[in-house]
């Protein structure tokens, strides 16, 4: 068997988690928890599964998550339910001797594969040559750390769903354009909110290795990354019409990673911890189309059975990555830290942390 074979057979769960009845897992992931106190954290992203939530210490949006992990100082081990670039924030956010684990490796975020290090320093270098040194760098959150160490070596921050505008904003007040990494949609939304029109915004295409723009190069404000998030524009506009259609009185709110005429015929957007206020507040009775992942959509119809809720689109489905996290796989990742050999563990690199946490840090002084 090869190394690669061996290793990788030592960080996948073994089958036989997966046959274990749920009130014996639930009765073992208790007992470690118990056992570890506050020296275990656990936090869950929104789009977790409600299997994984009910055992979190602490849920939220991406800002929240990265706030809460830069926080704690008396967890050993952290135990991230969420996707792989947010245990890597929460590793660069902790000390060196906390040690943060992924309870399934494989759950990655698509968006966040969409920038790579090798395209990023080519479209940097063609750049720079057409727009020397007016460029700031920003990099939403979900991306590698390796994107927030270029962003934090030239002077950028990171950015998240809640904080957009707030950074952009303040982006603008350090240089002339800004470069925006990897989501177009959520940096199209914001700075178009920033009274940006459209006609200022080119799209850098790291595929064709090509600026996408109509028009004189120096009118540009943001150059936009080309890069997605699957699951949030499977939303459409047609979406939106036959439910208003449908129904007038029914509010649609999305999650700003879907795309611009999504977001414009919408009555309401905003992070994953927005949308969760936003049906708190409402009125009982009120009626709503929720455009972003269908584990949160879901929990959020469980708990408000006094509103009518219903997903924007109706053949949506989960983020198949967020869903690897399930609690068979959390338990495995709890009881390999209790034998002393976790798995999973997600340490970022020192030279990288250095210039990653530079543009986190910046993120979260802003915010
Ligand atoms: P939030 O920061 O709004 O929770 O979004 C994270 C995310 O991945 C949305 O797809
Ligand atoms: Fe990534 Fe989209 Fe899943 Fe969010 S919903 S984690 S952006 S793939």
């Amino acid at each position: 068997m090869s190394i690669l074979n061996m290793m990788n057979k030592k960080m996948m769960m073994p089958d036989s988690y997966k046959e274990l009845p749920d009130e014996e897992m639930k009765k073992r992931i208790l007992h470690i928890k118990k056992k570890y106190g506050e020296k275990l954290f656990i936090p869950g992203h929104h789009y977790q599964k409600d299997e994984v939530i009910q055992f979190a210490d602490a849920t939220g949006d991406s800002l929240q998550l990265a706030q809460v992990a830069q926080q704690n100082n008396k967890a050993e081990y952290i135990a991230f339910c969420g996707v792989h670039f947010m245990a890597e924030t929460a590793d660069m956010l902790t000390e060196n001797d906390q040690v943060v684990v992924l309870p399934d490796m494989r759950a990655g975020c698509s968006m966040a594969d969409m920038a790579n290090m090798q395209q990023t320093n080519k479209a940097w270098e063609k750049l720079t040559d057409i727009f020397g040194e007016t460029i700031i760098p920003l990099t939403y959150v979900n991306s590698t750390a390796e994107i927030k160490a270029f962003t934090g070596r030239n002077g950028g921050a990171a950015v998240t769903s809640s904080n957009a505008k707030h950074i952009l904003r303040w982006a603008l007040t350090q240089k002339k354009r800004i470069l925006f990494l990897p989501d177009q949609h959520l940096g199209r939304n914001t700075a178009y909110d920033l009274g940006i029109p459209l006609n200022r915004m080119a799209v850098w295409d790291p595929i064709e290795e090509k600026l996408l723009y109509d028009g004189d190069v120096q009118e540009i404000k943001v150059i936009l990354w080309r890069g997605h998030c699957s699951v949030h524009e499977k939303f459409t506009v047609n979406n939106i019409k036959s439910i208003k259609e449908r129904d007038p009185a029914i509010n649609v709110i999305v999650h700003p990673e879907c795309t611009h005429e999504v977001v414009m015929q919408s009555d309401f957007s905003g992070s994953t911890k927005y949308i969760i206020d936003t049906i708190n507040k409402a009125e009982p009775g009120s009626k709503w189309a929720i455009g972003t992942e269908m584990n949160l959509v879901q929990r959020i119809i469980n708990e408000h059975p006094d509103k009518q809720i219903e997903s924007l689109n109706p053949d949506m489905c989960p983020c198949l990555t967020m869903n690897r996290i399930d609690m068979p796989h959390l338990l495995w990742s709890l009881e390999q830290i209790d034998k002393g050999e976790p798995a999973g563990v997600i340490k970022v690199e020192e030279y990288i942390t250095k210039d990653a946490i530079s543009a986190l840090n910046r993120m979260l002084s802003i915010s």
